[in-house]
């Protein structure tokens, strides 16, 4: 059997299941029909295994870190061998610090806080908000949008070469921020490339790993980045945590992301009436209040059971069903899929493309009311990226019913599809039915804009 054909046979769907598989959603035009998940890229749904471990520890919930009984003794070790699963999962090297957040954008600005002082920050205008803005109280540059990795990389070099403040004779600190994966045309960027520039030109780099650790390995150590951001909710761990991993001198030396019980270690009034703290040096220092032990715990249990299944497997699916769409989308010359780095580039399972004639919002609430699929649309909190990809000034709101941009003219908006584990070909191949179904005879409903979306008109 062909490794196409093992793929296609959806062993690696069924070995990771996620949750939803089977939940139904009405349609307007009447009936119900399966719920296709294809939004991952904003939340993937919980891996089944995630939900299971959560479930099987939830009798044995107690507090982390402040309390002598059982149970929280217990939460206390699952919180701390979380953190080492996630270590190991990232490839972490010796005396890098694990600190969970709430999620990537969490994490970027716990970073952001502990920035030296001086430090510059280097970041391409193309990266989602999350990387983008944490830095603006830094002094940062925005790097032009690349056309191709290599040219990333030449643009990171001449930016970095340009440092212009020399502190004491040499240059003050630096940081570069950049996506492993875009979460708007799914492309991959040269992280090590990147990484290399960065170190060479006497800067570090942390690594918005958010769509790409749920498609891809990522080794801290082999990809030399010096932090690395993630999600759980796109991990499939939807429990309200995040990751920032990492070089711990920084963060040592930084004032804690948040005051408060955790972080502490002794505090006391001073004679003058103030107060002295002695804050935590280990990640804890970044951690105060109560521990989110649930989603700590979930992310270390995605961690496992993606490990388990195999990344290689993973990617291997992820591929086939990556074609499937891309094929299907490529058969409608209405569709334009957006993309920085060409049609060979690698990539993971987030495509964004635009449809002549229509309104983004309006295509993805057909997609949703008269075929039961779930994708995003608008601007994907990337504004300068989809500026430069559509060619347009990007809006979010169109009108409903009515083509944003006449044939022929720039479309305001996009629409996304993205998947993951779990996905079965019957989501993909629904979606490429359903949009060729959709440019050919247009929207079987009527739509109006409500809240500056399209949804469909049920007054009549
Ligand atoms: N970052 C998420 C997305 O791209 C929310 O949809």
């Amino acid at each position: 059997m062909s490794v196409s054909a093992v793929v296609a046979d959806q062993s690696v769907c069924a070995s990771l299941p996620v949750l939803g598989r089977d939940v139904t959603v009405p349609l307007v035009t009447g009936g119900e029909v399966t719920y296709a998940a294809l939004d991952y890229a904003a939340s993937a749904p919980a891996l089944q295994r995630v939900w299971d471990d959560v479930a099987a520890y939830a009798p044995y919930y107690g507090s982390v870190h402040r309390g002598a009984g059982y149970l929280s003794q217990l939460s206390t070790d699952l919180f701390e061998n979380a953190r080492r699963t996630v270590a190991e999962f990232l490839d972490c090297r010796d005396g890098d610090q694990v600190v969970f957040s709430r999620s990537t954008t969490d994490s970027l600005n716990l970073l952001a806080a502990a920035l030296p002082a001086d430090c510059q920050v280097f970041v391409f205008e193309t990266e989602h908000h999350a990387s983008l803005l944490p830095w603006r109280n830094a002094r940062v540059t925005y790097l032009d949008a690349p056309s191709s990795p290599r040219q990333a990389v030449e643009t990171l070099e001449r930016a970095l070469a340009d440092r212009t403040v020399p502190i004491e004779g040499g240059y003050g600190p630096a940081l570069v921020c950049v996506t492993g994966a875009s979460n708007v045309t799914g492309e991959l960027w040269p992280v090590r490339e990147l990484a290399a520039a960065a170190h060479a030109h006497g800067a570090r780099i942390v690594l918005d790993a958010a769509q790409l650790a749920p498609h891809h390995p990522v080794s801290v150590a082999d990809l030399d980045v010096d932090w690395v951001a993630f999600s759980g909710h796109k991990l499939y761990a939807p429990f309200g945590s995040g990751v920032l991993a990492g070089r711990a001198d920084w963060l040592r030396e930084a004032d804690p992301y948040l005051a408060g019980g955790g972080a502490s270690r002794k505090v006391a009034r001073r004679t003058d009436g103030g107060v002295d703290v002695e804050w935590h040096e280990s990640a804890a220092r970044h951690e105060a209040g109560s521990p989110n032990v649930i989603g700590a715990y979930s992310i270390a249990s995605a961690c496992t059971a993606l490990t388990e299944a195999g990344f290689d497997n993973l990617v291997a699916r992820e591929q086939y069903l990556i074609e499937k769409v891309r094929t299907g989308l490529a058969e409608v010359p209405e569709v334009r899929i957006l993309s920085l780095f060409g049609d060979d580039a690698p990539r993971v399972g987030v495509i964004s493309f635009v449809v002549e004639g229509w309104n983004s919002s309006h295509f993805a609430a057909a997609l949703s009311a008269e075929y039961g699929i779930g994708v995003r649309d608008g601007l994907f909190c990337a504004h300068p990226l989809l500026r430069t990809l559509l060619g347009s000034d990007p809006q979010t709101q169109g009108e409903c019913g009515a083509p944003e941009a006449a044939p022929g003219e720039k479309s305001l908006n996009a629409i996304r599809v993205s998947f993951g584990a779990g996905t079965p070909d019957e989501h993909v191949e629904r979606f490429v039915d359903a949009v060729k179904e959709l440019v050919q005879d247009g929207a079987r409903w009527n739509y109006r804009t409500e809240d500056g979306r399209c949804v469909p008109d049920t007054s009549a």
